[in-house]
């Protein structure tokens, strides 16, 4: 951290760009859940950033009702935390086009979500995509925030975040203007695989269904897909040293130890030595008994726009409070005639 003497405030963001699953809720929602009694925090539905990538606007809406729908029902108190809409508060794209003036070419060429995601023809990806992460830097500067809870996957963008805070403060002569935001990100869940391929991250776009648990998962398909999730023949090990090289088991004992509350090791005490017959199904159960109440009440909110619209614009108000004082000032410090 440096100097930096504002409050310390949470920012984070989901995009709307699918079905919620295991891997948003143990990397971020459930880690903000956790964070709304104690600190000052603001928790985004980001639809500028879904949209870097074609959205159908019909189903963009629906997914939009979707996320929010899933920070409620896992917990999030809108009275507590504010729950915005990012399009919502043009805040966001004014900043981000004053960051998209101080963050480099060569910083956005390094980022590997941008490779990934544009993949081999590069040429057709859309300009939005490429500047992805200055709107996400725009995102929690404009909050000023100081810490912001996210999966593994969100790290390089974190640390470019950070990059264009700080040149930003040294480019205008404004030190600590903006804190250096700090990722959080550790924990296990931060980096759930899909359960059919260990090396790769669960996600919302992956096209096998059975690769992804969704927290409107039922009971049933909740069981079914852990039993037909990957392994490997051998039975588990009895230590956390056991598990290298063995992505899917590694994976199924780090969704048991996140949502138990219990190390690795620890469960690696009680089913070391259990072939997965044995594993799977007290996995199931677990993840059961932990979604399918989230689940229940995700449906019940679903279907209540109104509600969520109302929450949508109460929080886009009260956001838009701080942000636009946030570029106001930052219009000032660049030079603009205010
Ligand atoms: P998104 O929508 O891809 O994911 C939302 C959150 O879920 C986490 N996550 C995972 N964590 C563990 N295992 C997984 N398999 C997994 N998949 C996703 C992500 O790390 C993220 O925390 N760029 C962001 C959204 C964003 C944002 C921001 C985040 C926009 N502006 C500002 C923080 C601050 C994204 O695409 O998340």
């Amino acid at each position: 951290m440096t100097g930096f003497k504002g409050p310390n405030r949470v920012f984070s963001g989901v995009q709307p760009s699918g079905g919620m699953h295991l891997g948003n809720y143990l990397g971020a929602i459930r880690k903000f859940v956790g964070m709304q009694a104690t600190h000052d925090c603001y928790f985004c539905v980001v639809d500028m950033h879904a949209i870097t990538v074609f959205q159908d606007p019909k189903k963009l809406r629906e997914q939009t009702y979707h996320v929010v729908a899933s920070y409620l029902a896992a917990g999030i108190d809108p009275e507590k935390a504010v729950v915005l809409l990012q399009s919502a508060v043009p805040a966001h794209a004014e900043l981000a086009w004053i960051l998209n003036c101080v963050a480099r070419l060569g910083w956005l060429d390094r980022m590997t979500q941008f490779k990934d995601k544009a993949g081999k023809d590069k040429e057709r990806a859309s300009v939005g995509l490429y500047a992805y992460p200055v709107l996400m830097a725009a995102d929690i500067l404009v909050y000023k925030a100081t810490h912001v809870p996210v999966g593994e996957d969100q790290k390089q963008h974190l640390e470019l975040a950070r990059d264009v805070a700080g040149k930003f403060n040294r480019e205008f002569g404004v030190a600590d203007f903006f804190p250096l935001p700090e990722p959080l990100i550790k924990g296990p869940g931060a980096r759930v695989m899909s359960l059919r391929d260990g090396t790769a991250k669960m996600s919302k776009s992956d096209p096998s269904e059975q690769a992804t648990i969704y927290l409107s998962d039922d009971a049933d398909a909740i069981a079914r897909k852990i039993k037909k999730a990957k392994t490997d023949p051998e039975p588990l090990p009895s230590d956390v040293a056991g598990l290298e090289h063995r992505p899917e088991a590694a994976n199924l004992v780090g969704v048991y130890s996140a949502l138990s509350g219990r190390t690795a090791a620890d469960v690696l005490k009680e089913f070391g030595g259990e072939g997965f017959g044995k594993f799977k199904p007290a996995l199931a159960d677990l993840v059961v008994e932990k979604l399918a109440p989230i689940g229940a009440e995700l449906r019940r909110l679903e279907a209540d726009r109104a509600y969520l619209r109302r929450v949508l614009m109460d929080g886009a108000a009260r956001a838009a409070a701080v942000a636009d004082k946030t570029v106001a000032e930052v219009k000032e410090i660049v030079g603009f005639v205010v």
